[in-house]
């Protein structure tokens, strides 16, 4: 890595690359961050990107909190030693635990993670009754806790921890009976006949979000924070001066832990997933 130089990195070799081209970078305990990752392309396209997983350390959720931020750090740092402009941290589990810390040791560097979307929830009915599936240590965390007093007087806003539910979308499996028994054990302890929508807290729930459809049914209105978050990375950059001014679209760079070729087709084929 070369130094910092108004805006330019300037390699050893003398090659002088702008700030601006160099990659988004993005992080999760696994593959659920590409969730967040097809929306920054949708949002981004110019833009090029790395997405880190560390599957072989998922899942973060049920681990002890000083395990999870250890990880995370050790994860960011990674991504920018390989010369990633930014961050996002497309994991609520390492957000939770991590961004205070982050943002302390890189002030510099636009970091954006992502939380649970209670908020376009609340606004989308008033007085409603609104589950927020995550994992246990994203609603055990203060983070969470601070977010739903929030809102708390507006809604009715019941947490679910959904230990194992991340493991589904790990394996690529996105549908089937084995999926439904599991999402209706656990619907079932929420009154699932009368919720009126479901925050999904968590990035690899998405990839579950027609089986979860199914099982609370149609009239259930499902939010997650993929969207959100990406456009907040697109104002950050904006804001710093940092989006890549080339019109061609960018590339995607997969690096997992496990570091199999089965795991980099499982993160091609979770991007192309609508
Ligand atoms: N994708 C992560 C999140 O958004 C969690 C999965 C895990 O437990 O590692 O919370």
């Amino acid at each position: 890595m070369g130094n910092r130089l108004a805006g330019f990195i300037i390699f050893r070799k003398g090659i002088v690359m702008e700030e601006c081209n160099k990659p988004v970078g993005v992080f999760d305990s696994g593959v659920g961050g590409i969730s967040v990752l097809r929306e920054l392309v949708k949002q981004m396209p110019e833009e090029d990107y790395i997405y880190l997983g560390d599957s072989i350390h998922a899942p973060y959720g049920t681990k002890p909190l000083d395990e999870v931020r250890k990880l995370t750090i050790s994860n960011i740092q990674f991504l920018l030693g390989k010369g990633a402009k930014s961050v996002v941290v497309a994991c609520n589990t390492a957000t939770s635990a991590a961004v205070a810390v982050l943002r302390k040791m890189y002030p510099d560097i636009p970091l954006v993670g992502i939380e649970p979307a209670i908020k376009p929830a609340v606004l989308y009915k008033s007085n409603s009754r609104i589950v927020v599936m995550a994992t246990p240590m994203t609603l055990r965390q203060e983070k969470f806790q601070n977010l739903m007093h929030q809102y708390e007087d507006r809604a009715d806003i019941v947490p679910l921890p959904c230990p194992g539910l991340m493991e589904f979308v790990e394996r690529g499996i996105l549908d089937g009976s084995e999926l439904e028994k599991y999402l209706t054990e656990l619907l079932c302890t929420v009154n699932h006949k009368k919720i009126d929508s479901i925050v999904l807290g968590c990035t690899h729930y998405p990839f579950v979000k027609t089986a979860i459809q199914k099982v609370a049914g149609s009239g259930v209105l499902i939010f997650d924070g993929g969207e959100g978050t990406a456009r907040e990375m697109k104002r950050r950059l904006s804001e710093a001066g940092l989006l890549n001014k080339n019109k061609n679209t960018g590339q995607v760079q997969f690096i997992n832990s496990r570091n199999t070729k089965e795991e980099i087709e499982l993160c091609e084929f979770l991007l192309g997933y609508v």
